[in-house]
């Protein structure tokens, strides 16, 4: 069997233990989370039909609403108080944070990853992402963040499901023998990007989503939005990394495409300097004041 047959058929068969897996258990609540944050038109009453059906994280919710982190005058008790106070795009992403966070807390401890470094990682790379659409771009982000904080899912599938042969993987990266896709190849025979690609598609993620979570490592074959999105969540990844907010220790990062991406989008040292401290203080206020995976 030729290599590209052999990983197709590897794939699979991780793809088939995903259906009967936690991470399955999921997957209703965020395809409808991401199809609210991705449509322009959607509105108030999609989510809470969708929060109708899941009382728990109806509760969760809440819980952050009312966290001293939004500091609300008085308790929030509906919906509708939730958005006048916090908004609609800050709500549609809380919805789909605390949702994924129930994924990510049944993440296994490894050298080099664990439940905690891999949130922190997804929400610094979601903020990032986020942060610059607004602020180089002028667009509302919350598409970015969504993506951002989901770019991942491969690495959180091969924890979950490949556990002994991804703390290999970790334990090569950490050792500072391979990097992660290198490593991943070697004893998995695939990497977390083409995980995340095909468990995109089978969940049926709209396309920009597939195309940026099966490309994130390899910013210059994205196409959604004219390769935009993927080259920003590319400079996310980076910059979270250089912040301290990676996974397996020693990763080394591969500055020279950093820098043509980051030139590509025209984006200044100095503006991201600034973001990533916008960050890192977004961080800090939602350690001390949110509420978020537990
Ligand atoms: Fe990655
Ligand atoms: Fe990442």
């Amino acid at each position: 069997m030729n290599e590209s047959k052999l990983k197709e058929r590897k794939l699979k068969n991780l793809l088939r233990k995903t259906d009967d897996s936690e991470i399955a258990s999921l997957k209703g609540t965020i395809i409808s989370i991401i199809e609210i944050i991705n449509d322009p038109n959607s509105n108030l009453n999609d989510l809470k039909e969708l929060l109708q059906l899941d009382p728990p994280l109806t509760a969760r919710v809440f819980r952050v609403a009312n966290s001293p982190y939004y500091a609300a005058p008085r308790p929030i008790h509906e919906i509708e108080q939730a958005v006048v106070w916090i908004g609609f795009n800050a709500l549609q992403e809380i919805v789909l944070t605390q949702k994924y966070s129930e994924i990510l807390k049944n993440c296994r401890r490894v050298q080099g990853f664990s439940p905690e470094t891999i949130w922190k990682h997804c929400l610094a790379v979601a903020l990032l992402s986020k942060m610059i659409m607004r602020k180089e771009f002028g667009l509302k982000g919350n598409d970015a963040y969504a993506v951002g904080l989901l770019h991942d899912i491969g690495l959180i599938v091969e924890d979950q499901l490949q556990y002994d042969d991804f703390g290999k993987v970790m334990q090569e990266v950490v050792d500072g023998h391979q990097e992660i896709l290198t490593a991943e190849m070697s004893v998995l025979g695939f990497d977390h990007a083409d995980v995340g690609r095909m468990l995109a598609e089978h969940w049926n993620f709209p396309h920009e989503f597939v195309d940026v979570i099966g490309s994130h490592h390899d910013p210059t074959m994205g196409v959604a939005d004219d390769g935009r999105i993927v080259k920003v969540l590319y400079v996310a990844d980076f910059l979270s990394f250089e912040a301290g907010f990676g996974y397996g220790k020693g990763t080394r990062q591969d500055k020279e495409l950093f820098a043509m991406v980051t030139d590509e989008l025209k984006l200044e040292p100095f503006a991201l300097s600034l973001i990533t401290e916008a960050m890192k203080e977004e961080m800090e206020r939602i350690e001390e004041k949110g509420v978020f995976l537990r």
